[in-house]
């Protein structure tokens, strides 16, 4: 037998892997801007506390970045012309450029905001009552709501049918990300009185030195929000700060101060994956409610994982674009599922890169996937009913050639 070769040892690659001999170890060091961030503005952080019994026992420290108001009452920003709510495609892209966000003016009629409101502060009554609540140093998230209401598959989706201003946002997120994004997650959140304030971040904890983004949040103001209820908190124009000091590898320097952002319930907040933003204090009694709809580049891992937390009756009756920004749809470049997706570019409903009948098969205990095969495999073996025949041959009926690699050999039907 031949020994293992000694560059294989683990030991003897570890021997070989210090720090100064790793290759782009300046570059790794250099993409992380929140160190500099904290050196130059010592008063921007916050460590909240994050043990229940913490709750409400931590210290307001006057001049902290949560220390502040709305942008037209802020001495620093009140004569800048930031962000408001509006419908002219033309200010949105220039606010969202210019300072990392932008308001979209009624996203959600008053109807559309009651069902979700309704639905909201129900589903976090009963996830308390089944002590299942997740607990946040602000209050309170519902999680995967996919699952939990009609209205959410329809915020994924931005159906016009559950939010008026579906189509206008997602001709700016298209702008923003590229064609074929896709849902990070849906989160209601919910800030409640005594909650303490989130630490500033960003979204994208990837490519930060990017000249556009490759994350985008939806915030949709369930309630209205303003500096009394805890309105997100963002540092207007951060996004491109923090992004030309990594790509010209200098200190961020002293960054300006945040604001709460306001708006009447319904408005939906674009913000960029870059922007310095966290949630803000609720001084009031009542529930601060605010859909987080994150939205990414088709190539980074969601939040939320899809693939297996979708209820099987949510799945059976999405549409093909639902599907597709779950991730449900394979691209040539992810997410293909034994191969199926290969050579499928992406958009919603190509029948090419469809995987939701895997994990349909999965559910009913019926997914037979393709092993180990060879010369001395038997026609039984040979002529399985793979679930990959049946997709396969679905995606074809649907007139769509078959996926690069499927087609062609000799067991496929
Ligand atoms: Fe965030």
């Amino acid at each position: 037998m031949t020994a293992t070769p000694n560059e294989f040892d683990p030991v003897n690659i570890a021997q070989k892997s210090e720090p100064e001999a790793q290759m782009y170890r300046a570059e790794q060091a250099a993409k992380d801007p929140m160190q500099s961030v904290l050196a130059d503005n010592p008063e921007i952080y916050f460590v909240p506390p994050k043990r229940s019994h913490e709750w409400g026992q931590w210290e307001y420290k006057a001049g902290a970045y949560y220390d502040t108001t709305t942008g037209d009452k802020h001495p620093f920003w009140r004569h800048q012309s930031l962000p408001r709510p509006s419908k002219d495609i033309a200010r949105l892209r220039s606010d969202f450029v210019l300072w990392g966000y932008c308001m979209i003016a009624d996203a959600l009629s008053d109807t559309q905001v009651a069902s979700v409101l309704q639905r909201v502060l129900a589903q976090a009554e009963g996830e308390r009552l089944a002590g299942i609540a997740q607990k946040t140093p602000s209050g309170q998230n519902i999680n995967c709501c996919i699952n939990k209401g009609r209205c959410f598959e329809g915020l994924i989706e931005q159906d016009p049918a559950w939010m008026q201003g579906g189509p206008l946002i997602e001709q700016l997120v298209t702008e923003a990300l590229g064609q074929n994004w896709i849902s990070t997650s849906l989160i209601a959140s919910i800030a409640l009185k005594g909650g303490v304030p989130q630490a500033l971040h960003q979204d994208q904890d990837i490519a930060l030195d990017c000249r556009s983004p490759l994350t985008i949040n939806l915030l949709t103001a369930i309630t209205a929000i303003d500096d009394g209820n805890g309105g997100t908190l963002v540092i207007p124009g951060s996004h491109k700060v923090l992004s030309a000091a990594l790509r010209d590898q200098r200190p961020v320097g002293k960054l300006p101060p945040a604001i709460n952002l306001d708006a009447p319930a319904g408005t939906t907040i674009i913000t960029d994956g870059r922007l310095l933003h966290s949630t803000g204090i609720n001084h009031t009694d009542t529930p601060r409610v605010v859909m987080l709809n994150g939205m990414q580049h088709p190539l980074i891992r969601q939040q939320e994982n899809w693939m297996l937390s979708v209820r099987p009756e949510v799945l059976e009756r999405a549409s093909p674009k639902l599907l597709q920004r779950m991730g449900y749809q394979a691209t040539n470049a992810a997410q293909t599922n034994e191969g199926h997706g290969f050579g499928a570019r992406g958009l919603a409903g190509e029948a090419a890169g469809a995987t939701v009948e895997f994990r349909l098969a999965m559910d009913q205990g019926a997914y037979v996937r393709v092993g180990e095969l060879g010369p001395d495999s038997t026609a039984d073996e040979l002529n399985t009913a793979f679930t990959l025949r049946k997709v396969v041959a679905k995606a074809r009926a649907g007139g769509r050639s078959a996926p690069v690699g499927i087609g062609g050999t000799k067991a496929n039907p």
